[in-house]
């Protein structure tokens, strides 16, 4: 049976003896899309910096297409094929669109890769436009559009967006679902209910299956 291409199991992350996520279990099919959605503070950001590496979990487990990866450093995670799109961006504001694309570009041969600075500027025409405008003037739509490139310029496997949509327009959003395997979050009403503070929810992404 093939991998699931993100799981998490019965994981739990703290800040100190603050206890965040409390158990959380989700599976990311291949070519699926996955977000989490949940009220400001429910733990989104969180769930998130455990996957990538920056918050060691706890207890629980966290498997890339079956590699168990939690505990490993963010760069190995990174290098095993995590992607991510930070909630602030952290666009490097002294460098010029092109530069911020290129400095995530891998070292290795990528011709065979879907993503490089030409992918990106047909996937996102205005960076094409900016690409010698030093990042820092950018707007908040094209710095997300600039964040959203840089991430893909590592042609992840699995892509991590934190509030991706913020700040692009519905035309841009629309566009950016080309991406395969990403994991979204997205601010919502709360439930009411402590079980309701995060909820999960799954489509198939369409065009991509693996
Ligand atoms: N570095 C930290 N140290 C201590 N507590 C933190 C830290 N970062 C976040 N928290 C707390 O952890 C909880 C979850 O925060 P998190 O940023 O994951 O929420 P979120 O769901 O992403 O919220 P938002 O929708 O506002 O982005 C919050 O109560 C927050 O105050
Ligand atoms: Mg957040």
């Amino acid at each position: 049976m093939a991998s699931d291409a993100l799981n998490l199991t019965n994981v739990h992350a703290f800040y100190g003896d603050s206890h965040i996520l409390h158990g959380v279990s989700f599976s990311l099919q291949p070519g699926g899309v996955l977000a989490l959605l949940g009220r400001n503070g429910a733990g989104k950001t969180t769930c998130i910096s455990t996957i990538i590496g920056f918050l060691k979990p706890r207890g629980g487990e966290i498997r890339l297409f079956g590699e168990p990866i939690e505990g490993l450093s963010p760069e190995r995670i990174s290098q095993l094929g995590i992607g991510l799109v930070p909630q602030g961006r952290r666009i490097f504001p002294s460098l010029t669109v092109r530069e911020n694309l290129m400095v995530a570009q891998q070292r290795e041969n990528t011709a065979d890769k879907p993503w490089n600075v030409e992918g990106i500027y047909s996937l996102f025409p205005r960076l094409r436009e900016r690409h010698a405008q030093f990042a820092g003037t950018l707007s908040g739509g094209e710095l997300q559009m600039l964040a959203i490139g840089r991430a893909l310029m590592g042609n992840p496997r699995v892509l991590l967006l934190d509030e991706p949509s913020e700040g692009l327009a519905p035309l841009i959003v629309h566009r950016s679902r080309r991406t395969k395997s990403p994991v979204c979050t997205r601010r919502c009403r709360s439930r009411g209910d402590p079980q309701y503070r995060a909820l999960c929810v799954r489509r198939r992404c369409r065009g991509y299956s693996e």
